[in-house]
C-alpha cells in the first residue's frame, strides 16, 4: 500500500471530436486508429519498418529494422543511409518549392515569408560556409542563437553535412554555455550579436565571449549573425560574421549521406541532481518519430499554418519547429520575441495575422495569458485555429477548459502531448479526429508506443486509478541513444530501475477506467503525508480551480508528525495580499482543497507571491521552493530566475 501513489483528481468531463474535424482528419475514427494499434501489436518491427520505408527518403535502404543485441543500446534501421536536411527540404522542391516554409516575425512586428526553395538555398549556402570553416561530419557545433530562421538554417545546415548540433537556449548563462561547449568538445559556435526580448537586448555575443574566456578551448570558430546591430567585439582570429562567412559560397551543397544511427544532435537536459545530461539523438529514427507524431497528433495537412511557440533551445523546438513540420512539408510560424510584448495579446494578434491553424504551447503560457483576462483573446479573430496543443507539464483542468472555450471557441480539439527530451517525439496524446479528450489527461499512447504503469517490481498495474511508474516497455525509433560522454549514466538513469528491461520515464502516472493516462508529476515530486503518497499536481489543480487562484506550486516540507507537510505557494488573480498575508483567504483555500480532494491534502501552510520561480523552460523550481519552505539557505543556481526579487516574497519576508 505505502508504495502506491494515491490519486485524488477526478475528472468527469469528456469531449468527443467534432464531426467536422473528424471528417477531414488523417485518422478519422477509432476503428482506423485501432487498425494501427493492432498492426503495431501483431508485428511491431514491421509496423515501424513500413513507415520508415514509406515516410522517409533513403539514399541506401536498411535491412534490419531493430537490432537489440546490445540492449539497452538499440539500433534502428541499421544499414540505412539518408540525410535529414534532404528529407526536410529537397524532397519538397519539385512539387512545393514555392510554398512558404517559414513565416517569421520579430518582436518589432516585421515579418517575412521564406519559401522551401529559398530555405533550401540558405541551408545549402550555410552548410558550405560551415565546411569552409573546417567543420566536418561528426564535429560538434554549438548554437547560441535567437529564435530566428537562421537558427533553423544552422540546424539544417549541420544536418546536411553530418555535423552534430547542440542548441543552447539563449537565456542560459556564460557558465552553462561553457559547460555545454566543453562537454560536447565543440569546434564551432554559431551565435548572434544579440536579440530583442521584452524590448531589451539580450547580449548573446558578449555572453559567448565570456564563456570562451573561462573555458571552451575546443572552439576554433565563432560565427556571428548580425541581428540586433548593436556594438560588440570581434576576436580577429576566431570570430567571423555570418554574412562574411557566406561570401563566395555556392548555392548548392550535395548532402552528406549518413548512417541511420549517426547522431543528429545533442541536447542538454537537467535532472534533479548532477550536471545536465547531453541527450544524444539519432538521425533516421528521430526524424521518423518527429514526422509521424506531427502527422498523427497535429493532423497536419497541406494548407496548415503550424505555430509551435517553443524556442529551438528545447526539444519541442527541435521536433516541432526545425524537423517534424518541415519533413511534412508544412508552413511554420517562428516568433523571436516575448509573448507579452508589446501587450498580452501578442500571441492572439499573431494567430489572427498569420491565420494560424494549429497552435501548440505550454501550460505555463496558457495560465499566464489566462490570468490577463478574456478581453485580450476576444479582441482577435481566432477562427482560423482548428487544433490546439499543450506540452511540458500537466495542464490543470481549469486552464484546459479556458484554452478550449476562450481560444478554441469550443470547436477545437486539444492535444495534451506527453513526451520528454529523451523520447524525441510525442509518446502519448489524443489522436484528434478519433480520441475523445478529458481535461488534464494526455489520453492514450501513440501507435507503436508501448506505455505502461508499473509497480516497484515492474509488474503492470491494471487496476484503474492506481498510480505507479510510467514506463515504456519496447524500444521506439526516436528514443535517445545515450548520454553523450557518459554511457553509464544512460544505463543508470533510464534502464537500471527495471533491470534493463523497460525505459523508466521518471514520471508517476495512473490510468483511469477508460485506460486514459494521467500524469501525476515527476517521481521525485511525490509527497508523503502520513503515509499517503500524493502527487503534487493534483493538489495544485485543486488550488487553481479556486476562482481567486491563478497559479500554485505545492511541495513537501519535512514534518515530525506527518512525515511531510503540504506547503503551497500561490499566485492570485489580481493583487497579492498586503504583506503576503490574508488569513481569511488561507482558511478558505485550505477548506477548498479539503473539499475537493480530502482533508489529507489540506495545505499546512500557504504563501502568496507575485510569481513562482521557474526554469527557463517554464518548469517550477520545486527544489528551490523546498529549500525556501524549510527556511534553509539557497545553494541552488538562481541565475535563471526571471525575477529574483520574488525570493523575498516566497521566503515570507516582504
Ligand atoms: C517532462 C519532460 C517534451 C517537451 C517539453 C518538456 C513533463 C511533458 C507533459 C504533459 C504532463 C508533461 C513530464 C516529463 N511533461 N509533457 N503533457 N503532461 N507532464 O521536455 O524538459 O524533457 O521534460 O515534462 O514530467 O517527464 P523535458
Amino acid at each position: 500500500m505505502s508504495h502506491e501513489i494515491e490519486s485524488t483528481l477526478h475528472e468527469e468531463r469528456l469531449f468527443q471530436p467534432s464531426q467536422t474535424f473528424s471528417e477531414q482528419a488523417r485518422i478519422p475514427d477509432m476503428a482506423t486508429l485501432q487498425e494501427l494499434y493492432q498492426k503495431a501489436e501483431d508485428d511491431y518491427e514491421g509496423f515501424w519498418a513500413d513507415l520508415a520505408r514509406k515516410e522517409l527518403t533513403w539514399h541506401k535502404p536498411f535491412q534490419t529494422t531493430l537490432n537489440s543485441n546490445h540492449a539497452p543500446h538499440y539500433r534502428w534501421f541499421e544499414e540505412g543511409e539518408l540525410n535529414i536536411s534532404y528529407n526536410c527540404l529537397d524532397r519538397h522542391l519539385a512539387n512545393n518549392g514555392d510554398k512558404t516554409a517559414i513565416i517569421f516575425e520579430d518582436e518589432k512586428g516585421n515579418n517575412r515569408h521564406i519559401s522551401y526553395k529559398a530555405l533550401h538555398r540558405d541551408v545549402c549556402r550555410f552548410a558550405n560556409a560551415l565546411k569552409e570553416q573546417g567543420i566536418e561530419k561528426g564535429d560538434r557545433v554549438i548554437l547560441y542563437m535567437p529564435m530566428c530562421p537562421q537558427a533553423v538554417i544552422t540546424m539544417q545546415a549541420c544536418a546536411r553535412i553530418g555535423a552534430i548540433h547542440s542548441v543552447v537556449f539563449g537565456g542560459f548563462s556564460a557558465q552553462s554555455l561553457k559547460d555545454r561547449i566543453e562537454d560536447t568538445g565543440a569546434k564551432a559556435v554559431v551565435t548572434a550579436d544579440g536579440c530583442y526580448r521584452g524590448g531589451k537586448i539580450i547580449e548573446l555575443k558578449a555572453t559567448c565571449d565570456k564563456a570562451l574566456e573561462i573555458g571552451g578551448n575546443s572552439v576554433q570558430t565563432v560565427i556571428v549573425l548580425k541581428r540586433s546591430g548593436h556594438d560588440i567585439s570581434m576576436t580577429q582570429t576566431r570570430d567571423i560574421w555570418w554574412h562574411d562567412a557566406l561570401k563566395n559560397v555556392a548555392d548548392e551543397c550535395i548532402p552528406t549521406w549518413v548512417n541511420s544511427e549517426h547522431p543528429l544532435f545533442l541536447l542538454y537536459t537537467s535532472g534533479s541532481t548532477g550536471k545536465p545530461k547531453g541527450i544524444q539523438h539519432s538521425s533516421a529514427g528521430y526524424l521518423l518519430g518527429a514526422l509521424m507524431s506531427t502527422k498523427w497528433v497535429f493532423d497536419i495537412r497541406e494548407d496548415d499554418i503550424f505555430w509551435c511557440t517553443a524556442d529551438v533551445g528545447w526539444i519541442t523546438g527541435h521536433s516541432y519547429v526545425a524537423y517534424g513540420p518541415l519533413a511534412a512539408g508544412a508552413t511554420i510560424v517562428m516568433y523571436e520575441g516575448a509573448p507579452t510584448t508589446p501587450n498580452g495579446d501578442r500571441f492572439w494578434e499573431m494567430c489572427e495575422r498569420h491565420k494560424v491553424t494549429i497552435f501548440y504551447t505550454a501550460p505555463t503560457a496558457i495560465r499566464t495569458l489566462m490570468k490577463l483576462g478574456d478581453e485580450l483573446p476576444n479582441k482577435h479573430d481566432l477562427s482560423s485555429i482548428r487544433l490546439l496543443g499543450t506540452v511540458g507539464e500537466p495542464i490543470n483542468p481549469e486552464a484546459w477548459m479556458w484554452y478550449r472555450s476562450v481560444i478554441g471557441k469550443e470547436q477545437c480539439p486539444i492535444v495534451d502531448t506527453w513526451w520528454q527530451t529523451e523520447t524525441g517525439a510525442i509518446m502519448m496524446a489524443p489522436i484528434p479526429g478519433a480520441v475523445a479528450t478529458k481535461p488534464g489527461s494526455c489520453t492514450l499512447a501513440l501507435p507503436g508506443i508501448d506505455a505502461d504503469i508499473l509497480d516497484e517490481k515492474g509488474n503492470s498495474i491494471t487496476a484503474p486509478n492506481k498510480g505507479g511508474y510510467l514506463a515504456i516497455k519496447k524500444p521506439w525509433p526516436s528514443m535517445l541513444r545515450t548520454v553523450w560522454g557518459d554511457d553509464q549514466r544512460y544505463i543508470d538513469t533510464y534502464w537500471s530501475y527495471f533491470d534493463g528491461k523497460y525505459y523508466l520515464a521518471g514520471d508517476s502516472a495512473r490510468r483511469d477506467e477508460d485506460g486514459y493516462f494521467w500524469i501525476m508529476g515527476r517521481i521525485d515530486d511525490v509527497l508523503n503525508v502520513s503515509g499517503h503518497r500524493l502527487g503534487t499536481m493534483e493538489i495544485e489543480s485543486a488550488l487553481v480551480a479556486h476562482p481567486r487562484v491563478a497559479e500554485a506550486a505545492v511541495i513537501g516540507k519535512p514534518d515530525e508528525t506527518t512525515g511531510e507537510a503540504i506547503f503551497a505557494f500561490v499566485v492570485l488573480r489580481g493583487e497579492r495580499p498586503e504583506g503576503g498575508i490574508d488569513e481569511a483567504l488561507t482558511q478558505e483555500l485550505r477548506k477548498w482543497v479539503a473539499k475537493q480532494i480530502g482533508p489529507i491534502a489540506k495545505p499546512a501552510e500557504i504563501r502568496y507571491a507575485d510569481n513562482l520561480p521557474k526554469t527557463r523552460s517554464g518548469k517550477i523550481m520545486r527544489r528551490l521552493l523546498r529549500t525556501i519552505a524549510s527556511d534553509e539557505e539557497i545553494t541552488q543556481d538562481v541565475s535563471t530566475l526571471e525575477n529574483e526579487a520574488i525570493l523575498l516574497q516566497l521566503r515570507g519576508k516582504s
